[in-house]
């Protein structure tokens, strides 16, 4: 059977890796997808580079590389487009002629499918054509395949995942060393872990891009990215890390979705999805919480199959390359199937997608931790706690640390004081907040960071 003919568009670090991998496995490959799967074309505006690595893996006479990549979509022979451009711009105008054009395409970019999802999936049903996107979460991580094949049988209750490694690098040096993350982040870029403009990673976007696609797969609701709750790891000072692993916890930037009331004894009784990224403790001795440095893992609780982790990779040249592969693989295994008898690209059915809403964020339950900057005097302390009983908010643990900043100046000595609560819904714990901060013997700004025990 003649091989199944690729187009790429863009041959950046990814790009280059699916070129490798492909070539170094090709009779593995072959073997599974019953065919074998060649890139004949690349566009690329630097084609000069495109030639060079190309002409390095000695292709120049089998790939054909243009600067248009429209050329690659009106090629009749080419049957999958690969997307490795990024963003929302081009890249979103591309896939849709793409599919309009009746190809199949693979795409690692999240951001696209997060916020236009809706309209490129429609568009590839209309043309009875493939969007297979498995390397756009958790790069090389199987998840996508997880949620939608793997765990069908489940009722998914819940899904917390580490899914940008540049942010968990930066929290993981953060606790080893004690630093703030400023300095950590000027590392970060030196090492080439965080790119010259990182704020897609450490504001959490990239995160919400991965979890609202795993969130519609999980649920099977629409995609939903305008609605997720967003908090980056850029306030996240070197003492709440400290104070966390002190009280068992480590913090990691989390994306956390999660099917709540009528399920749930969820207290606020609201039935929807939380859809959310935040720094987050998680008890020290979860695995999940021991995943460090670069690495991504995703854990989803399905009511079947109790607690699952993922682990990996969650970018590279070769780990994002092996998801890309995965996908052009399927996609070969499936290519003269009936399009209604392949995998829905949301694993529901489309006309069985639920209109479940997205929780507004104070609907949501967690616990927390607070950390207020006080007077160290008589009453303090009590005052604090009669507020959070005023609003139903139970005291787990709570810690006391001398704060040296209020002693210099003769000012009253001033004290840490660090809170966790149990489970409580976040709107009455704004309103505990608003009073607490009200004090005159509170200040500093409170701290609050939300707390899962991810049991
Ligand atoms: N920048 C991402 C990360 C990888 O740091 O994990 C691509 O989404």
């Amino acid at each position: 059977m003649t091989p199944i003919r690729v187009g790429l568009l863009g041959i950046g670090t990814v790009g280059s890796g699916t070129f490798n991998v492909l070539q170094r496995n090709q009779t593995e490959i072959t073997r599974r997808a019953g065919r074998g799967i060649e890139i004949t074309m690349v566009a690329d505006l630097d084609t000069a580079r495109a030639k060079a690595v190309v002409g390095d893996l000695g292709l120049q006479d089998s790939v054909r590389v243009v600067a248009d990549a429209r050329e690659v979509i009106a090629n009749p022979d080419i049957d999958i487009v690969v997307e490795l451009i990024g963003g929302y711009g081009i890249a979103r105008t591309l896939v849709l002629e793409a599919i309009a054009a009746g190809k199949h395409v693979v795409t690692a970019n999240k951001a696209l499918l997060a916020v236009h999802g809706t309209e490129i999936f429609a568009a590839a049903r209309d043309q009875g054509v493939v969007v297979a996107f498995e390397a756009a979460v958790a790069g090389g991580i199987p998840i996508i395949k997880a949620l939608r094949e793997g765990l069908t049988a489940n009722r998914i209750e819940w899904i917390a995942g580490i899914i940008n490694g540049t942010t968990n690098f930066i929290l993981s040096e953060m606790r080893a060393k004690g630093l703030d993350f400023g300095v950590v982040l000027k590392q970060a870029q030196a090492l080439g872990y965080a790119e010259a403009d990182p704020t897609f990673d450490i504001e959490g976007v990239d995160a919400a891009h991965k979890l609202t696609l795993m969130s519609a797969i999980a649920f099977g609701i629409p995609v939903q990215f305008d609605k997720a709750h967003i908090e980056g790891i850029t306030q996240l000072a070197a003492s709440d890390i400290a104070y966390a692993e002190h009280l068992g916890y480590r913090i990691k930037l989390l994306g956390i979705t999660k099917q709540t009331g009528g399920l749930t004894n969820s207290p606020s009784g609201s039935e929807g999805i939380e859809l959310r990224v935040h720094p987050t403790l998680v008890p020290a001795k979860r695995l999940i919480a021991n995943v460090e440095g670069a690495m991504n893992a995703v854990m989803v609780q399905g009511d079947a199959v109790g607690s699952t982790l993922y682990y990996g990779k969650g970018a590279g040249s070769e780990p994002t390359a092996s998801a890309v592969i995965a996908d052009l693989v399927d996609i070969t295994r499936l290519h003269t199937a009936d399009p209604h008898h392949r995998v829905p690209h949301l694993a529901f059915q489309h006309d069985a997608l639920s209109a479940t809403p997205i929780l507004a964020m104070d609907a949501t339950v967690t616990a927390y931790y607070l950390r207020l900057q006080v007077t160290d005097e008589a009453g303090v302390l009590a005052r604090i706690a009669g507020i959070l009983a005023e609003h139903r908010i139970s005291i787990d643990a709570l810690l006391q640390r001398p704060n040296d900043g209020g002693t210099a100046d003769n000012s009253a000595a001033r004290t840490d004081v660090i809170i966790l609560t149990h489970d409580t819904v976040e709107g009455e714990m704004n309103r505990a907040i608003a009073q607490m901060q009200a004090l005159p013997t509170v200040l500093a700004p409170i701290v609050r960071i939300r707390k899962e025990e991810l049991s």
